[in-house]
């Protein structure tokens, strides 16, 4: 079992409760962005990569598609999504794979190949691209949720297991060491334990460029704002997402060339 798998084992109950909630930063700021983003959806194959606990997977199921397959590393993340499926009655598929190798995993193309904040645990992003492009429809479309370059660049730098202090959460944005830090949601969170875990900062060029040289087109390219409802009701955290974007989403397709 790979570190990463480990890590999202043990913080799985606690990112569901982190991320379930209607108020959470995924539902108030990524999810009403990636709505505007979508094709249409009905009668559709969509595949969800990272699913983890499979929120979005079944918001893409909410719009008719004929097949929704969601793949995550983590059999505890799963577990939760396959839980949540028994009670929706979902018919989403949930599948156990690594999705650097996805084609290993899949039968069929599809339409909408989504991603949402998972791209930082892949190290190399010109693999993981190629094989998006795999089970991607010649006609297909991807949506890709980052965690946003300026968010994962203040990242602390790994330092062999040691706990980083509060004061080394600063931008290194050009440095592509490994990062390891406990993650903020979870220092709120009782049921777990205080753990380092890991994950890579690619800057934009990292991204763009993969992009680029596996022959997608860039559609669309955004990086929502909180919702300005905030500005009263949660002051800091309005200013905190100003301050320091947490989303950086693009579009794409293959190139017509
Ligand atoms: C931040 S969570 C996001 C989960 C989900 N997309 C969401 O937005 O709620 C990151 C997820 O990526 C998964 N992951 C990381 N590396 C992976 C890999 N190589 N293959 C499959 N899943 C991976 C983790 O297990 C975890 O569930």
């Amino acid at each position: 079992m790979n570190e990463i798998q480990k890590n999202w084992d043990a913080m799985a109950k606690a990112y569901e409760e982190f991320t379930e909630g209607k108020e959470s930063y995924s539902y108030r700021i990524e999810w009403p962005c990636i709505q505007r983003m979508l094709p249409e959806l009905k009668g559709k194959n969509v595949l969800d990569l990272g699913c983890g606990t499979g929120r979005f997977s079944f918001l893409f199921e909410d719009k008719e598609p004929s097949v929704v397959d969601g793949i995550d590393l983590s059999e505890q993340m799963l577990t939760l999504a396959k839980t949540k499926s028994l009670v929706r009655k979902s018919k989403v598929h949930f599948i156990q794979g690594d999705i650097t190798n996805v084609s290993d995993y899949v039968d069929k193309t599809y339409d909408l190949v989504f991603s949402s904040t998972t791209l930082h645990y892949i190290q190399n992003l010109q693999q993981f691209f190629k094989q998006l492009s795999l089970v991607m429809n010649e006609a297909g479309i991807g949506i890709l949720s980052l965690m946003h370059p300026i968010y994962t660049s203040q990242y602390p730098i790994d330092q062999n297991g040691k706990f980083p202090r509060d004061e080394e959460w600063n931008v290194r944005y050009l440095d592509t060491s490994l990062r390891s830090y406990m993650q903020p949601w979870i220092e709120y969170n009782d049921s777990v334990e205080k753990f380092l875990s890991s994950s890579y900062h690619h800057t934009f060029s990292d991204y763009f460029n993969a992009i680029i040289n596996t022959g997608f087109q860039i559609l669309q390219v955004e990086e929502p704002k909180p919702p300005i409802e905030w500005k009263e009701r949660y002051p800091e955290r309005y200013d905190s997402f100003i301050e320091t974007p947490s989303y950086l989403i693009i579009k794409i397709k293959k190139s017509s060339i």
